[in-house]
């Protein structure tokens, strides 16, 4: 029987009912299914892939047709969660109209239900224009990856008071413009936790939180730190459930050693000429 699908007033919903939430990133459809499978209710297709798919510093280079392939890739593989599309660095920045439009590809041609962007009250008019055309838009404040160059690093934010950009006063009033501009849910990333916790209770919409300590409605986790596909670092937020490296590593060597040793493949595993009929 096919379970029954989250939809975006699912999710907000369980705020309101007090149950958390959770999000994890997938960029394709083998894991889609398996994190689908094991009941987490959103799925993130994360410009994290610039960084733990592709290999790079930071996911500024990441493209929107790659953040396209790898939605679609995403989509085929989940049943019941949802699956939200993140917009990359300058396919929203350089007006409204270019933010609609990336959004529109992402459910289109990736099969987003939904479309995750990063700032606060600078894109606010972004957010309202992808919301009126009914594309459901999750915010991110806080750290935002995409900003790493101006704050010098994937750094805390808000640990100060002020208005200026990464500062406690302005993370709330960022929180609060994404919001009422229209979105339905906001990832906060990296900030203390009686910060997330302030901005939890002032919200309607729910918070999912990263590096933001246990009072957000729901926690988001990048697949590979979950799992432990990511090296042996693991940023101090993150918890490894699994040591999957390993496992591949280990399945790996055994894969080497037994073909080096005439081992594989068996009998099992071969075939046989077809056999010859009676009529020759
Ligand atoms: O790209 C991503 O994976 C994200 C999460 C860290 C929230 O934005």
């Amino acid at each position: 029987m096919e379970p029954k699908k989250v939809t975006v007033p699912d999710v907000v919903k369980m705020k309101a009912r007090s149950e958390r939430i959770t999000m994890v990133t997938a960029y394709d459809h083998a894991f889609a299914r398996l994190l689908d499978e094991a009941g987490v209710e959103l799925l993130l297709v994360g410009d994290s892939l610039g960084m733990v798919v592709q290999g790079l510093e930071t996911t500024v280079p990441v493209t929107l047709d790659e953040m396209v392939y790898h939605t679609r890739l995403v989509a085929r593989g989940r049943r019941r969660a949802l699956v939200v599309g993140d917009l990359p660095f300058g396919s929203y920045q350089t007006s409204v109209q270019q933010g609609v439009e990336s959004a529109v590809r992402l459910v289109k041609e990736g099969g987003a239900e939904a479309v995750k962007l990063e700032g606060g009250i600078t894109m606010a008019k972004t957010i309202e224009a992808i919301a009126a055309i009914d594309v459901p838009v999750v915010g991110h404040v806080g750290l935002t990856p995409q900003s790493v160059h101006r704050m010098g690093g994937h750094r805390v934010q808000g640990r100060r008071h002020g208005h200026g950009p990464g500062e406690r006063e302005r993370v709330v009033d960022d929180a609060r413009a994404v919001q009422e501009a229209g979105a339905f849910a906001v990832v906060l990333e990296c900030i203390p936790l009686d910060l997330a916790a302030e901005i939890t209770a002032a919200l309607a919409i729910p918070t999912i939180g990263i590096g933001a300590g246990v009072h957000c409605d729901g926690q988001v986790l990048v697949l590979h730190d979950l799992i432990g596909l990511s090296d042996a670092w693991t940023p101090r937020f993150a918890k490894r459930y699994a040591e999957v490296g390993r496992e591949v590593v280990r399945a790996a060597e055994a894969f080497v050693q037994e073909v080096k040793a005439g081992a594989f493949p068996t009998e099992a595993q071969a075939f046989r000429p077809a056999k010859a009929s009676a009529g020759g």
